[in-house]
This record gives structure tokens, C-alpha cells and sequence, in this order.
């Protein structure tokens, strides 16, 4: 008999919502690995929650005993307080380790463009050794590597959406001659689910097929939502002191320092054929009634 049964972190996250949804269209059950299993037990009958456990490696094999493919969403984006990168690698590690002990056939991660061990930012040398590791474990494995994730739940479109309704003035960090590829949340989901079934080891960029300079991508924004604030350029440590003041208020980071920098040193940008298929331009014309209507916050409380 085919085992039904994948595992999903983070399902009620941006990516790992999506992923559960199409596994569960297609008729998988899906555990949900996540922080606060108590928060998820809305999520349907078919959708079981528990904790990643990281303290305790041996209950986490146990609970992952009769998965099929882990879809691994699990990361942070900053450093707060305890969760360091280092921190979250060890998880990482922890996670997948659990995973073969487990038996599960497959791992398909998610990762980002152009991670690299040489990287002078944090954040992309932790996963390019959280990639080395899955390399290294003995259980085959998809690694998808997307820029900048956007759809329904996504923060930062979103959230330059919402800055450019309100402000009169908005200030593009450093030149915004920087590019960026924005991938479809559907589209990831869907390529990692395809890539679930294959049988050998894969890494891909997973990518949309719109490149736009940082300056053409609010533009297309501000236009979309009717935004008649007047754009300038702002040094980038004046950015950061201004969306950090403005994230205090909102009770958010807005941006970090490595974030802005990484922007700024075109990392965004791939240099192989686009892997999906779906326009950020044709999303934001149809979602522009609601795009940043609300502000999204992404730090946890
Ligand atoms: N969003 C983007 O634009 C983007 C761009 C490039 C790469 N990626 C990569 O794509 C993957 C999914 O991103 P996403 O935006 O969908 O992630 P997400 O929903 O924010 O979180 C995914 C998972 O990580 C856990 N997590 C997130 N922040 C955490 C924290 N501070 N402490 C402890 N656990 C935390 C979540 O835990 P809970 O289950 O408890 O919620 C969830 O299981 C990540 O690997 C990310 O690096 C994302």
C-alpha cells in the first residue's frame, strides 16, 4: 500500500499553508510540524499538528514514523533574542536527522537563491550549510531555491503597497538599480510537489519569470494601488533608521541591516531560466483592491 502521509512545516506559515492545501487536494493527509500545535487545531480533520521538538530528537523520529516526503519550510529571517542562525541550522539538522531515522523517502526544502558558505550575510551562509547537510544525509532530496515569495500572506509586496497608500513621500533604499524575481507562492508549492515524486537528487532555483529593478517594482506597485506618493532615494543607513523608527510604531522589522544589503548587492536575481510560470505583475493588478490595505506583521511576538 502507498503511504498517504506527508509532513509540512509550518502550515500555518506563508509557504507550508499552500503546500498543505495542494497535498490535501491531492488527497495526501498531511502532518503539520510547527512551534504552537496547540494554535493549529483548526486546520481539519486531515491535517494532524505536532511540535518540531527539537530537544528531543528521538520523539520527533517517532512522530515522523510513516511520512512519506517532509516539506521543510522551517527558518527564521532575523536573529532575535535566542533564535540565532547557528540555532537555526542546529534545528535544521535536527529536523532532517529525525527525518532519516524516521525512514521518511524524501526531503524537499526550501531554501533561497544563491545561498553560499562565502556569503557576507549570515542568513545565506546558514542555508547553504543547512543545504550541505541534506547533501550529505543519505535521503534523497528536491532543494528549491526562490528569491522573493509573493501571494496571498506575503508581507512585503504587501507591505510596500501599504507604505506607498499612506506616505506621501517613499524612500527607496540606495539606488533601487538592484534587481529582484519574485516567485508565485502557488508556483513554489506546486514545484514542490512535482519534484516530491522524482526520483533524483535535485536543486533549482525556483524563480518567476519578471525581473524587476527595485525602483521598477515599486513603480509598478504604487500604480497599481493608485499611490500618488512622491518617490526619492535614501542612503541605505538612512532606510534602515527610518523603517526601523517605523517598525517600532507598527511593532515590526521592517527591514534589517543584512536584508538591505543583500537588496542592495543584486543576490535576487537568477542566472538561469525562470522555473515558474506566474506574473507578479498580473497578481498585483488582480489583487491591488486589497494589496496593503492592512499592514502584515512578520516578527513574533
Ligand atoms: N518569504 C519569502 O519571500 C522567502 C524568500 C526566500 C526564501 N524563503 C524561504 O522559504 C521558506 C518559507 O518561508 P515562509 O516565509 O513561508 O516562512 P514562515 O511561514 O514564516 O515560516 C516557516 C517555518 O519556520 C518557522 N519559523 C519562522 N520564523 C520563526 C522564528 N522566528 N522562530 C522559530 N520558528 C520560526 C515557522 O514556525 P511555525 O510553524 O511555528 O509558524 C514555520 O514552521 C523559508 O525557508 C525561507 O527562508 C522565503
Amino acid at each position: 500500500m502507498v503511504n498517504s502521509l506527508d509532513a509540512v512545516t509550518g502550515v500555518g506559515g506563508f509557504t507550508g499553508k499552500v503546500i498543505a492545501r495542494r497535498l490535501l487536494e491531492a488527497g495526501r493527509d498531511v502532518l503539520n510540524i510547527t512551534n504552537h500545535p496547540e494554535k493549529a487545531s483548526n486546520l481539519g480533520p486531515r491535517i494532524r499538528s505536532i511540535p518540531f521538538d527539537f530537544d528531543h530528537p528521538d520523539r520527533l523520529a517517532q512522530n515522523l514514523t510513516g511520512v512519506c516526503t517532509l516539506y521543510n519550510t522551517y527558518w527564521i529571517r532575523f536573529e532575535r533574542g535566542e533564535m540565532t542562525f547557528e540555532k537555526a541550522v542546529q534545528n535544521s539538522k535536527t529536523l532532517i536527522e529525525a527525518a532519516k531515522t524516521a525512514g521518511v523517502k524524501r526531503i524537499v526544502h526550501i531554501s533561497v537563491l544563491n545561498p553560499s558558505k562565502e556569503s557576507p550575510f549570515p542568513y545565506y551562509r546558514a542555508k547553504a550549510e543547512v543545504e550541505e547537510f541534506i547533501k550529505a544525509s543519505g535521503v534523497s532530496y528536491a532543494i528549491l531555491r526562490p528569491a522573493m515569495i509573493f501571494g496571498e500572506g506575503g508581507v512585503l509586496i504587501n507591505n510596500l503597497a501599504y507604505f506607498l497608500r499612506r506616505l506621501p513621500v517613499f524612500a527607496i533604499p540606495g539606488s533601487g538599480e538592484y534587481k529582484v524575481q519574485p516567485v508565485y507562492v502557488e508556483d513554489l508549492a506546486d514545484l514542490a510537489i512535482r519534484l516530491a515524486v522524482e526520483d533524483s537528487d535535485v536543486i533549482t532555483d525556483a524563480t518567476g519569470p519578471e525581473i524587476y529593478t527595485f525602483n521598477e517594482l515599486v513603480a509598478m506597485i504604487k500604480k497599481a494601488v493608485g499611490s500618488r506618493a512622491i518617490i526619492v532615494h535614501s542612503p541605505i543607513m538612512l532606510s534602515l533608521l527610518v523603517t526601523t523608527a517605523m517598525g517600532i510604531f507598527l511593532g515590526d522589522i521592517i527591514f534589517t541591516l543584512d536584508e538591505l544589503r543583500a537588496l542592495d548587492s543584486n543576490q535576487l536575481v537568477s542566472s538561469s531560466p525562470p522555473t515558474c510560470q506566474t506574473a507578479l505583475s498580473e497578481w498585483v493588478s488582480s489583487n491591488a483592491d486589497r494589496l496593503g490595505v492592512t499592514y502584515l506583521r512578520d516578527v513574533r511576538k
